[in-house]
């Protein structure tokens, strides 16, 4: 697919559903009592996978809308064990996730499969899970994962990575953990909080002091009726475009703007970006609002890993913006982006550089040379990274030859219709 340079983004456009609400809603309502029901669901190859699990494990889903979705949920204790692997596709929170409820199903052996990507990333769940009575099997810390499910203790379990998944995968097997007290997971860095506050809303009690998560357990949950908002990680490459792109007008509404998610508005702000935020209101326990963006220039600016994980998934994004600002970027700490969906240093810098950017890599993190002009273009990969497709697309817009982006049709991971509508607020 060949991105030609653009002039400016002009517009009002939504964005789909947060990926990881439509998955966690998914999982929870498969485990609820009586039927769910999720609005404002963004269909994608990764929320598909959720759906397609749940059913596997015996929820009855329908989708009565584009964006709804409807989960007749089973019990927390009641998952049925497939004749089939599980296959979570490309989706590690999917795979991470279900861990932690498979976890408790006593007597019960699951398979979970994933696509190749998937099966190259550390598993990491196993380990809690284990520790908290569960059966888990690993092939070298990868998957296929098999979890036999068992009595569970709770269990105080400190991260060793900053990983809203594992976080999130101890906090569900805490649901069926019995015993004294509750499960307890430490973070030293606040990581993305959409189970608990899908749990909190579900009547759970999730209660946070300092950098400790603390769940009790419970004997069963009612159906969710959830109002899903746009995703910021889909927002984020039409705020990088609209910014870099003079004459640009974008609004993007009904955006998540949990601020755990929401760490690039910061940067873009420090580097001189100009972002305003509208109707801010709540919808499904998350804060949301509507975003403006207009061009402006950047100025260069240091990212380090307290500030990681509030943007991990838009470091790609965050090291075009700093290619087009002035003066010479940063990233540090942030070594997590060599295991997600492609070992993102490397794929960043490479596609970067194919394209006229001085960037190199190091081994948390990346170090740009910017220039307030555009970069040449060229040709790049994805690697089948949905993430760094939409990276490319970006990049042929602020570029002065296009870019060519191989492997596009990744974006159907999370995006599925993201080249339409990106192409619907271009002025050439
Ligand atoms: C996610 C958490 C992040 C993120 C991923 C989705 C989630 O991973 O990179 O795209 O839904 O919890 P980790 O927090 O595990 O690093």
């Amino acid at each position: 697919m060949k991105v030609e340079p653009g002039v400016a983004l002009v517009g009002d456009i939504a964005v789909p559903g947060v990926k990881g609400i439509c998955q966690r809603g998914v999982l929870l309502a498969a485990v609820a009592d009586g039927e769910s029901e999720l609005r404002g669901f963004g269909h994608a190859a990764d929320t598909d996978s959720a759906i397609a699990v749940a059913r596997a494990l015996g929820a009855e889903v329908t989708e009565p809308a584009d964006d709804v979705v409807r989960v007749r949920g089973i019990g927390l204790r009641g998952l049925r064990q497939p004749d089939a692997p599980l296959d979570c596709g490309n989706a590690g929170t999917v795979m991470r996730l279900v861990s932690g409820l498979l976890a408790g199903q006593e007597g019960r052996r699951f398979e979970l499969v994933g696509d190749e990507s998937l099966s190259g990333r550390p598993v990491r769940v196993d380990v809690p899970l284990r520790e908290m009575g569960a059966h888990v099997e690993t092939t070298d810390g990868h998957a296929p994962v098999v979890v036999e499910g068992a009595e569970l203790r709770p269990i105080r379990y400190e991260l060793p990575v900053a990983s809203a998944q594992v976080k999130s995968s101890v906090l569900l097997a805490g649901l069926l953990a019995s015993g004294d007290g509750p499960t307890r997971v430490v973070e030293r860095l606040p990581t993305r909080d959409h189970t608990e506050r899908l749990l909190s809303s579900l009547g759970v009690r999730v209660r946070r002091r300092g950098h400790e998560v603390a769940v009790e357990p419970v004997e069963s949950l009612p159906p969710l009726s959830l109002d899903i908002p746009g995703d910021f990680s889909s927002a984020a490459p039409f705020v990088v475009a609209a910014t870099l792109l003079s004459g640009s007008e974008l609004r993007i509404h009904g955006v998540n703007l949990n601020p755990t998610r929401t760490g690039f508005l910061d940067v873009l702000e420090r580097m001189g970006a100009r972002l305003a935020v509208f109707n801010r209101r709540s919808a499904g326990g998350e804060p949301v609002g509507d975003l403006e963006v207009r061009s402006a220039e950047l100025v260069a600016t240091e990212i380090g890993p307290e500030e990681v994980p509030a943007l991990v998934d838009e470091l790609p994004l965050f090291a075009l913006a700093a290619a087009m600002a002035r003066g010479d970027s940063v990233v540090r700490g942030a070594a997590e982006l060599r295991v997600k969906e492609s070992d993102r240093i490397e794929t960043v810098t490479t596609a970067l550089r194919a394209l006229g950017v001085r960037i190199s890599e190091t081994e948390d993190g990346f170090r740009i040379r910017g220039v307030p002009a555009r970069p040449r273009g060229g040709a790049m990969d994805s690697h089948e990274d949905h993430r760094i497709a939409m990276l490319g697309a970006v990049a042929g817009l602020v570029s002065r030859d296009g870019v060519e982006v191989g492997g596009a049709e990744s974006v159907a991971i999370s995006f599925p219709g993201f080249f339409e509508l990106l192409a619907s607020v271009t002025r050439r």
